[in-house]
């Protein structure tokens, strides 16, 4: 971004996405994401990413033969692409893992490699080691990637709190590189991000499917139906939040919002399957956010209202444009 004009506009989605996936590919692979394979497999997902919720919505309410055979294909091409490039930096690490050589890295790969199954005592095939990589290289970062652009446009139209957050992340950081260490004197900037969970969750509806006939809301719900929980609308409901539309990071310290906290508050789904990813997902975008705060001031373009839709994760149509302003060095 340094490498951007002073005040100069631009669309903040595309750092963001580069940001948390170079994040989570060191984190699986203990490699930086610079390689010229690696950008394929941002290329591919990117492709993948562009189908998947015109072959996701059908799939869901069961109406697979509205799918066209045009994006079913393309998205079966990227998914080949993004296999056939996963496949060839795993092999090597598989293979030397099979062989009994000591472990390369301490990384997500290794953990998933010494993974036994509980029950028969196995480990993860080649193909099942592929599928963990690439849910996981997906699910690890293009959810951070929306929620971090949204914190961004919300900040530029809040200068306020943004003041308040950037002289937060000097008096904790001066000059230094955020540590982990720092996430508790960080309050506000942490409860920037939660706050832009609760206005732009990035999974913005989970289906689920009903494991037995019931009855919801006076509506009878029969066994395998779909039921959607839409964090987008439980998170801005005006019987669950005071002034819900509002961006207000300080609710999170307010008594008056512990039980909407408790009862509505949901970006990271619920029950089993919650996003096991919670706690990295807090802690990556405090950290980055307080890079960003500390560097930039951010601000809005004047008639670019950012469009929210539902694609894999809820993105803007037409991007988030804003003007990013490089503060003096302890300023
Ligand atoms: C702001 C960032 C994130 C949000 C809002 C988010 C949200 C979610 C949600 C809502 C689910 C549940 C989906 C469902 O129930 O259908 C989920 C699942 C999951 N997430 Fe995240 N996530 C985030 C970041 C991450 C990160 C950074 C990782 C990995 C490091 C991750 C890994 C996973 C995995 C593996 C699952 C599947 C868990 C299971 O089914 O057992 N997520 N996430």
């Amino acid at each position: 971004m340094d490498a951007l004009p002073d005040g100069g506009e631009h669309d903040v989605e595309v750092e963001m996405t580069h940001v948390t996936a170079d994040i989570i590919f060191r984190t699986i692979f203990s490699v930086p994401m610079e390689g010229v394979d690696a950008r394929r497999i941002f290329e591919a997902f990117a492709r993948f990413q562009a189908v998947a919720p015109r072959l996701l919505l059908p799939s869901i309410y069961g109406l697979r033969w509205l799918v066209w055979p045009w994006d079913a294909w393309r998205s079966r091409q990227a998914a080949r692409e993004i296999r056939g490039l996963l496949e060839a930096l795993i092999r090597p690490r598989f293979d030397a893992h099979q062989a009994g050589e000591p472990a390369r890295a301490a990384d997500i790969l290794q953990s998933f490699m010494e993974a036994t199954d509980p029950q028969h005592g196995g480990g993860f095939s080649f193909d099942e080691l592929v599928d963990q990589v690439a849910m996981l290289f997906l699910a690890g970062h293009e959810t951070s990637a929306s929620a971090l652009t949204w914190a961004c446009h919300l900040l530029a139209n809040a200068p306020e709190v943004q003041e308040r957050a950037h002289a937060e992340v000097v008096q904790q950081l001066g000059e230094r590189l955020p540590e982990l260490s720092d996430m508790k004197a960080m309050n506000l900037t942490r409860n920037v991000f939660r706050e832009t969970l609760r206005l732009f969750p990035p999974v913005g509806f989970m289906a689920r499917q009903a494991s037995s006939a019931c009855t919801l809301r006076k509506k009878a719900v029969r066994q395998g139906a779909t039921v959607v929980v839409a964090p987008w609308l439980i998170q801005r409901h005006h019987d669950l939040w005071q002034e819900p539309d509002a961006f207000n990071p300080d609710r999170y310290d307010n008594d008056a919002s512990r039980e909407s906290l408790r009862q509505a508050y949901l970006p990271f789904g619920m029950g089993p399957r919650v996003c096991m990813g919670a706690a990295f997902a807090l802690q990556e975008a405090t950290l980055i956010l307080a890079c960003l705060l500390r560097r930039y001031r951010l601000s809005a373009v004047i008639g670019h209202e950012p469009q929210p839709v539902g694609r894999l994760t809820i993105r803007s149509a037409n991007g988030v444009r804003l003007q990013l302003h490089r503060r003096g060095e302890t300023s």
